[in-house]
């Protein structure tokens, strides 16, 4: 194969292990140990732990590469994903992909900011809106991996975007992407941003 096709296929995602594609049936049982946290079918009930439940499917699995491999650091999850290989990492991130992601609802007192800066980012620091990539609704766009965010919770919304503007969550690319865009939030603002994140479908 010369190197054009080569480049293509891996941009397609056709070549290379790490793409193995997922069977959600299989991933339900391998997902039985994660349930405690993350909720059985992935909407977990307590706030710090993220909800799986309607995450695309490419999305998940980078993070459990990215978690597996130390890049991005969940310390609660420490030696969980150590004995599963990429298939048991690529049914898992099928399963919750398949799931039906619940939603939550937004302070009334802090709504009509978080919708501002959702929509309008803050665009006089060159700061984009959210939803080019979160996509207007919060769905997110499953096949670039631009996670899912409508419904999650708000506390665990908040601690990713204070995370990304510390440098403490760092494996968004080289691009940098989101932590160029929460160096720009200020505390108040990642907490509108999040409460109104938790009510959006
Ligand atoms: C003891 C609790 C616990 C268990 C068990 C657990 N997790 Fe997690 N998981 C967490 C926490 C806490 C976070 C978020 C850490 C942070 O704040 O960045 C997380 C984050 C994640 C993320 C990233 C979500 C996102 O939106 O970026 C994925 C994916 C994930 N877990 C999958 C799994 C899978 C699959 C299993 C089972 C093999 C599992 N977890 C077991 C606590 C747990
Ligand atoms: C140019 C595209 C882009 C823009 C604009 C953008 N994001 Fe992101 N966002 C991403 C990508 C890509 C990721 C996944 C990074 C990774 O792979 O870990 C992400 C991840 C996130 C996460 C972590 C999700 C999780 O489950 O852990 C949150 C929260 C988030 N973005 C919120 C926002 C908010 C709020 C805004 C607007 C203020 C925003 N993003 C603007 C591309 C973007």
């Amino acid at each position: 194969m010369n190197k054009l096709v080569v480049s293509l296929l891996l941009t397609l995602g056709i070549a290379g292990g790490a793409h193995a594609a997922g069977d959600a049936a299989a991933g339900q049982a391998k997902a039985a140990v994660c349930g405690a946290c993350h909720g059985p079918d992935g909407n977990s009930m307590a706030p710090n732990f993220p909800k799986l439940a309607g995450q695309g499917e490419r999305y998940l699995n980078k993070q459990l590469h990215d978690i597996k491999s130390g890049k991005r650091t969940v310390l609660e999850m420490t030696g969980l994903l150590t004995n599963l290989s990429d298939q048991d990492l690529a049914d898992i991130s099928a399963y919750f992909a398949s799931q039906k992601g619940s939603v939550g609802a937004a302070d009334p007192k802090v709504v009509a900011r978080g919708e501002e800066l959702f929509r309008g980012g803050k665009l006089e620091q060159g700061m984009p809106s959210c939803t080019g990539c979160h996509s207007p609704n919060g769905a997110g766009n499953a096949a670039a991996a631009f996670p899912h965010l409508g419904g999650q919770h708000a506390q665990y919304t908040a601690k990713q975007l204070t995370d990304f503007r510390e440098g403490n969550r760092t494996n968004d690319g080289d691009a940098k992407i989101m932590q160029s865009v929460a160096a720009k939030l200020s505390n108040k603002d990642i907490e509108a941003v999040s409460s109104y994140i938790q009510g959006l479908h």
